[in-house]
This record gives structure tokens, sequence and C-alpha cells, in this order.
């Protein structure tokens, strides 16, 4: 009888072992979601470039705070086509969101070139305290010409110009040197306002453009001119600034218009959480891509500021061409 009960006790023991695992296990599964959204995200950059960073960053807060809900896949290096490519697709949704450089923005929404203009910021705090503003904001909201959403402002340091043979001093030297812009006309006007040709080349092809000869030279921030490798073939890196291109991170309005209210507001904290996190990764990559460059035989051109002064002044004619019905802004920005 004793024998009987035991074994019962042990069925009745084993069963409640059994149960209580079946149940761990699937509350387990409930709470691995199936997201409701795999949205792409584009970037041109390099896997570990501070701008691909920030967007990990962004895919991996909006992850979070959406439980898994909303899956984010970054896409960098240029796998998903150019800038302009990608911002084309953006606009029918077949990209959601992208890191993108204001001078794209520019040619497709004009009144954006304002931001790009040539020696417009004294530095970078002048540029944060406007991008920061109101100013930043109204900018944001006109991507909307565009069918996108500007959710926050990425950094992307001081442009100058770089060359292969021989050293950039003054504007005279620029004199028939072909130069690589980015598919900007106010880039491009920029470089024939110092007496050089222009040669547009996608940013993926400008070490081949240096290599073969095809351009002299290139401008870009230190992050770019190391990370594609510009500094092995470019020696030469003139410390003019010519331009402070702030870069966006954007959502495309088809994608935008699919997500509830509170998505909304969770992808825009998360895209501004994100740009606070890459400014301060931009600012040790800068300082490192510096001294990788020197270390390597980059020769640094100083500009004297008489020098640099004939640079600024060689700008007249685009600043008339681009600021036009813009000078009220323009004025704000500069006493901003
Ligand atoms: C910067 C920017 C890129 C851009 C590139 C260019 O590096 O981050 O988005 O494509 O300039 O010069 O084309």
């Amino acid at each position: 009888m004793k024998k009987k009960w035991v074994i019962i006790s042990f069925v009745l023991f084993a069963v409640s072992v059994i149960l209580a695992l079946v149940t761990i296990l699937s509350s387990k599964q409930k709470t691995e979601k199936v997201p409701e959204f795999v949205l792409l995200y584009a970037d041109n950059q390099a896997e570990n470039y501070p701008t691909t960073l920030g967007d990990v960053q962004f895919a991996n807060l909006v992850y979070k705070k959406t439980d898994g809900r909303i899956k984010i896949d970054v896409k960098y290096g240029a796998e998903l086509g150019s800038e302009a490519d990608v911002i084309n697709q953006m606009k029918y949704g077949g990209i959601a969101f992208a890191r993108v450089s204001c001078t794209q923005l520019a040619e497709r929404i004009p009144e954006m070139n304002v931001l790009n203009l040539p020696y417009l910021y004294d530095d970078s705090e002048h540029m944060w305290r406007v991008l920061e503003g109101e100013i930043g904001d109204d900018f944001l909201n006109k991507t909307s010409d565009y069918n996108l959403v500007g959710l926050s402002w990425y950094d992307a340091g001081a442009r100058s110009f770089y060359s292969t043979e021989k050293p950039i001093t003054c504007v005279g030297d620029m004199n028939g040197m072909n130069i690589r812009v980015q598919e900007s006309s106010m880039m491009a006007d920029m470089v024939t306002a110092l007496g050089a040709k222009p040669v547009e080349v996608v940013f993926s092809d400008v070490y081949a453009a240096l290599e073969k000869g095809v351009v002299d030279g290139a401008e870009n921030n230190w992050p770019s001119y190391v990370s594609m490798n510009h500094y092995k073939l470019a020696k030469y890196y003139t410390l003019d600034e010519h331009m402070r291109v702030p870069e966006m991170q954007v959502c495309s309005e088809v994608v935008w218009n699919m997500l509830d209210e509170s998505d909304q507001k969770i992808i825009k904290e998360c895209a501004k959480e994100s740009a606070v996190y890459e400014r301060r990764v931009w600012n040790d990559r800068e300082r490192k891509s510096v001294e990788n460059a020197v270390n390597n035989g980059t020769e640094v051109i100083k500009l004297t500021p008489e020098e640099k002064k004939k640079f600024r002044d060689a700008m007249s004619g685009v600043y008339e061409k681009y600021c036009g019905e813009y000078m009220d802004t323009i004025n704000k920005i500069i006493e901003y």
C-alpha cells in the first residue's frame, strides 16, 4: 500500500515538473516578439565610421524602446547605393532611413544650400548653436518638400582641400587643377571660383579617381580623408576649412505615415539621442584621423589669415548666386 502511494506521488511530482517547464518555455516564446516592422537604413560610410556607429545606436535604441516591434537594419558602405540614389528611393519608401550629407538634400531642396555656404560659420560651436536652435528645427522640417522627415543632425566637421602632386598654399595654386566635388552645384561653383575645374565623382569612386589621376585633388573632412584611404594618395592637406556641411538623419515620409504617433515620437527621441552619441564619437575620431594621417606622411598646410581671407573673398559670386531670397536667414545665422 505504502509502495503504491510512493509511485503516485512520484508521478504527480514528475507531471508538475513537466507542466512547469512547458509554462516557462511558452512564456519565454511569448516575450521574444516577431518585429512588426523591419526597416532599412542607408549610410555610405564604413562600418566603424562615427555616423555608422550613430546609426547602429539609433537602431538599437528604437528596438529597445518599441520592445522589439520595430527592427532597423543598418546597411553601410553604400550597399544600398550612392546618397543621391538612396534619397530618390526614399521618396517612394523603398528605403526607410538614411544618414545623408546636406549637400545632397540641397540639390533637391535648394534652400538647404544656406546651411552649406562656404565660410559661413566661425567654428563648430557656431554651427551647433544654429542647428540646435530654431533655424535647425526649421530646416529639419523643410525636408518635407522632398517627402522626407528630418530627424536629427550629425556632425561632419570641416572640409578642406587635399592634393596629390603639389601642395595648395594659396588660391593661385588651384589654377587649372581638377578637383573632385560631390554631386553638388554649389560645390562645383565654389571650386570654379577658386580657379580650378570641378569634377563630380561619387564618394565611393574618389580613391580610384585620385589613383588614376582623373583628379589632382579632392576636399573632405579628416575622418573621411583617412577612412577612404585618400591620405595614401593625396599627401597635401590644406587646412582652409572652406565648408561645414552638416549631416541629417532622415526618414521616408511614406514609411513615417505607416507608423502610429507614439512610435513616431520614439523614433524622433532615439534619433536625437543617437546624434549626441555621434558627436562624441566624431570628436574623438577627428583627432585620431589627424594623428593617423600625419604619422603616415600627410603634410598639413596652414594658411595665414590673409591667405584664408583670399579664399573667402573669392566666394562673393557663390554667395550672390545661392543666397538671393534667403538673405534674412543667412544674416540670422551669421549673427547667431
Ligand atoms: C562626407 C559625407 C558623405 C559624403 C562625402 C562626399 O564624407 O559624410 O556622406 O558622401 O562627404 O564627399 O561625398
